[in-house]
């Protein structure tokens, strides 16, 4: 594990955006399995800047994400599609072919999931994952388990979590109550997982997954045993340690 230590957000956002952009001229053909969230928000903007100023090519790059909900459509707003286009895919010369989700319309999950596997295999993999990091150490939607969850799987979203996104939909019975994600398995055999944390409301659970037991209740902390990840934090998320 190696640690990059920046001074606050827009720091760590350049700091990982450069990292992704070293990939993307290295191997402009390169697979990123990409997150949403709002920790990943400064280095997708810092992308598009690159991609402005002539740096990033992306005319060639492949994109997975980790997750979507199950259950909205693309043109939701607060579809995990929605985000990615508006945040990234339409500001770069990305190839809309060439980028994927699991797709949350497909009211099958097995279906779904297999297929989503089906995709990131056909693609050999992923040579760089961005991840984000939740608040109860969960990654993509891998929530606290008793075991680790392995390939792309349809999971029921906690209380809390429909609790904490219900600010985002007109009532709560519009919230989704699945979502599909990528496995645990999935995100341990990317190439380089390259994680974002900012902020002190992170620092605790940082500590935990890092600096802790590597457990399932703590499903961040597997990322422990990976053999090359990457993590970009600011001084704030760090300050537990
Ligand atoms: C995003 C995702 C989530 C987030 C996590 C942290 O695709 O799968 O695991 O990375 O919830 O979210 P933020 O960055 O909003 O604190």
């Amino acid at each position: 594990m190696r640690i990059i230590k920046t001074k606050d957000y827009n720091d760590m956002s350049r700091k990982a955006a450069n990292y992704i952009g070293a990939l993307i001229i290295n191997k402009p053909d390169c697979v990123l399995g990409l997150a949403t969230g709002s920790t990943p928000i400064g280095t997708y903007k810092n992308l598009v800047a690159g991609y402005e100023n002539g740096d990033y090519d992306f005319s060639n790059v492949r994109s997975v994400n980790l997750d979507e909900y199950k259950g909205l459509p693309k043109e939701n707003e607060q579809s995990y599609y929605y985000f990615m286009h508006d945040n990234l895919f339409s500001h770069v010369n990305i190839d809309p072919a060439n980028t994927h989700l699991p797709d949350g319309t497909e009211p099958d999950s097995q279906k779904a999931c297999e297929e989503y596997n089906k995709v990131i295999a056909s693609m050999g993999g992923v040579d760089l994952q961005l991840l984000g990091l939740g608040h109860d150490g969960h990654i993509g939607f891998n929530e606290p388990n008793d075991e680790f969850d392995k390939e792309t799987h349809c999971v029921d979203l906690t209380e809390m979590t429909i609790e904490a996104n219900k600010r985002f939909f007109n009532s709560i019975d519009e919230v989704p109550r699945q979502a599909y994600t990528m496995g645990i398995a999935t995100i341990m055999r990317a190439k380089c997982v390259l994680m974002v944390v900012s902020g002190k409301d992170k620092a605790e659970i940082l500590k935990k997954s890092f600096f802790g037991p590597i457990t399932p209740q703590v499903p961040a902390s597997i990322l422990q045993l990976h053999p090359n990840f990457v993590l970009i934090a600011d001084e704030d998320a760090l300050s537990a340690l």
